[in-house]
């Protein structure tokens, strides 16, 4: 790896596809969904939802509100991943387990004492936010579960601001289920990206590697916007993949013939 940063003149890979904050390029809809669920937050207003295709960068969204908050003294920030978890009861028990709020044995004896907590928090201007990554893989016992948790208020503030992560599944659950659509203040979709916004992205995260100009030809950007479909993770595959080759053929430059070649090695085709 070492020679070929040297080779591209970079400190550290450009183009690694966790989701680390650094990398994040913001584009306008990234924006959006950040601010909309900051403001949510913030104005304590319940709950936002931040959704749309795989790989368009809704856990690193998710990561970088928690980074945010988790370094605030007067937030209290908890992460759950859904998957983990097969039931409403053990949705709500993780929940409070996150949060050092002892369980009960029934499931309304628990919500009861997750209420009083959380009661206590806002009497103690401490916020409660909640962030759920994965919810298209909620059930709606689980969603039911947020509802509850949105009836915690005073007539102007939420005791806990949710923010629920998905994919595009999550917004079609939420529109059949009208109490808990009524209540979402924020709906911030993530959709793939255009031509020049994959450039913007390539360009941006080559610079934060330590790079100066990115090495992708004109025909090169438009084969990864092409083979990748626009969703950010397909685009920095193909371009960490093609960059390799570029590397193996000692080229400077990143050629559309490599991009091809590393989405017949990614089983990518064009316009998926
Ligand atoms: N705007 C962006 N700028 C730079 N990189 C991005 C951007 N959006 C996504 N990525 C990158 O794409 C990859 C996938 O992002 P992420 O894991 O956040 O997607 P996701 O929406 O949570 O996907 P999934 O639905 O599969 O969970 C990561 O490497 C991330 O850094
Ligand atoms: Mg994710």
């Amino acid at each position: 790896m070492e020679e070929v940063l040297k080779h591209f003149g970079l400190l550290e890979p450009p183009f690694t596809v966790s989701p680390n904050p650094r990398y994040m390029f913001f584009t306008p809809q990234h924006k959006d969904a950040l601010y909309g669920c900051q403001y949510t937050i913030e104005q304590k207003n319940g709950l936002a939802i931040i959704y749309g295709d795989v790989g368009t960068g809704k856990t690193t969204i998710a990561r970088h509100i928690y980074q945010k908050y988790s370094d605030d003294p007067s937030y209290s920030v908890a992460m759950m991943v859904t998957p983990d978890l097969k039931t409403d009861t053990a949705f709500l028990r993780g929940i409070m387990a996150e949060y050092g709020v002892a369980t009960k044995r029934s499931h309304a004896a628990s919500i009861a004492a997750f209420r009083r907590a959380a009661t206590k928090a806002y009497e103690q201007d401490k916020n409660l936010v909640l962030l759920v990554d994965e919810a298209q893989q909620m059930t709606k016992p689980m969603l039911e579960v947020i509802r509850v948790f949105l009836n915690f208020e005073t007539n102007s503030s939420k005791f806990i601001q949710v923010i629920l992560f998905g994919q595009s599944e999550l917004a079609t659950t939420i529109d059949s289920m009208r109490a808990i659509k009524s209540r979402v203040n924020v709906f911030g979709e993530l959709k793939p990206m255009a031509e020049s916004t994959t450039e913007n992205m390539i360009d941006f995260r080559w610079r934060a590697a330590g790079g100066k100009e990115h090495p992708f030809t004109t025909d090169a950007i438009q084969a990864l916007f092409v083979y990748s479909g626009g969703l950010p993770r397909e685009i920095i595959k193909l371009a960490s993949v093609s960059l390799m080759r570029a590397y193996v053929n000692k080229s400077p430059k990143v050629h559309v013939t490599m991009v091809v070649a590393a989405a017949k090695e990614l089983r990518l085709k064009e316009g998926e």
